[in-house]
């Protein structure tokens, strides 16, 4: 399988296991209607593909798998919902669309970035009852990448770090909380998804993951400069007008390029020894430093 078929695969794997898993919503529902549109309105992905990516050069995909993209999903939605938020970020465009609280109201893009959080982890609490142990761990995972000790760090650093000027550390810590702690989680919990996860090789994918988390970020900073508002789907230069830290800011463009190229290279290291097996992930790593949006 080439990235085209392996990301259409994996896509609309992820989306008919969403789609299953909230087939008991309510069309005339609001909180679900908000929900769905958040889901459904054009995400690349990245963190599914990921998981089953890992899960693959691990061992196999299985039905825990399916569980592990779409909580970690779910959870991404949640936060971008509220990411866009007025007390936030205040963006009004998201994926070329209006965010949630433009096409909704505020209460409700509240109400369902909490819902989907929750989401998340029914998904994984009813996911394979045969095998409760596997449940705790992935549960355990996504709670520490996406709670106190992960994302909800990094968004209350990046908030507080407006209009100031943060050190190289300060920054890398931000980022590599609020954007790259749930990428690694979405490496993790697709290795540990498997059978027997083999922990020298976690070891390897948790070091992959690591680097191409922070890249993420890093290129996510970039494009807001260098890719136009059709393009990215969001706001051009939402960053800059809000004076958020940033690798570019830091760094400066061409900086801030040579790291997210300094990252990959990092993070293809790691995967190498797996040969044929990692070539979906070091796709993925191509990829995630090559987007425009
Ligand atoms: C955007 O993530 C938010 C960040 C963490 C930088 P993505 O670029 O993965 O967003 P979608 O899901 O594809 O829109
Ligand atoms: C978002 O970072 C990180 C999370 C949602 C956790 P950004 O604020 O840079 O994401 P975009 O640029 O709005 O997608
Ligand atoms: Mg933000
Ligand atoms: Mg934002
Ligand atoms: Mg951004």
């Amino acid at each position: 399988m080439n990235l085209k078929q392996f990301s259409t695969y994996t896509q609309d794997r992820v989306d008919q296991y969403l789609e299953q898993q909230l087939s008991d919503y309510e069309a005339a529902n609001q909180l679900h209607n908000a929900m769905r549109y958040s889901l459904f309105n054009g995400g690349k992905r990245i963190r599914p593909m990921l998981a089953y990516a890992s899960a693959q050069l691990m061992g196999d995909i299985s039905s825990l798998t399916d569980a592990a993209a779409a909580s970690i999903e779910s959870i991404h939605a949640y936060s971008l919902i509220h990411d866009d938020l007025p007390a936030m970020d205040d963006d009004n465009l998201r994926r070329g669309k209006p965010t949630c609280h433009i096409q909704f109201d505020e209460a409700t893009a509240i109400l369902a970035g909490d819902a989907l959080q929750t989401f998340a982890f029914e998904l994984l609490s009813q996911a394979d009852l045969n095998n409760v142990a596997k449940q705790l761990t992935l549960i355990q995972e996504l709670t520490q990448a996406s709670g106190r000790h992960g994302m909800i760090t990094g968004q209350m650093i990046d908030l507080s770090s407006e209009n100031k000027n943060i050190s190289l550390a300060e920054l890398e810590l931000m980022h590599l909380h609020k954007t790259g702690a749930l990428i690694k989680a979405s490496v993790r919990m697709g290795a540990l998804s498997t059978a027997n996860p083999d922990p020298e090789v976690l070891a390897k994918l948790d070091a992959y993951a690591h680097a191409i988390g922070l890249a993420f970020q890093v290129q996510d900073d970039i494009i807001d400069l260098t890719s136009d508002t059709e393009t990215l789907g969001k706001t051009q230069f939402s960053d800059a007008e809000a004076n958020k830290a940033t690798y570019p800011k830091l760094l400066g463009l061409d900086g801030a390029k040579a790291l997210v190229l300094r990252l990959h290279q990092e993070a293809l290291a790691q995967i190498t020894e797996f040969g044929d097996k990692s070539r979906p992930l070091t796709e993925l790593a191509n990829y995630i430093i090559d987007r425009n949006h």
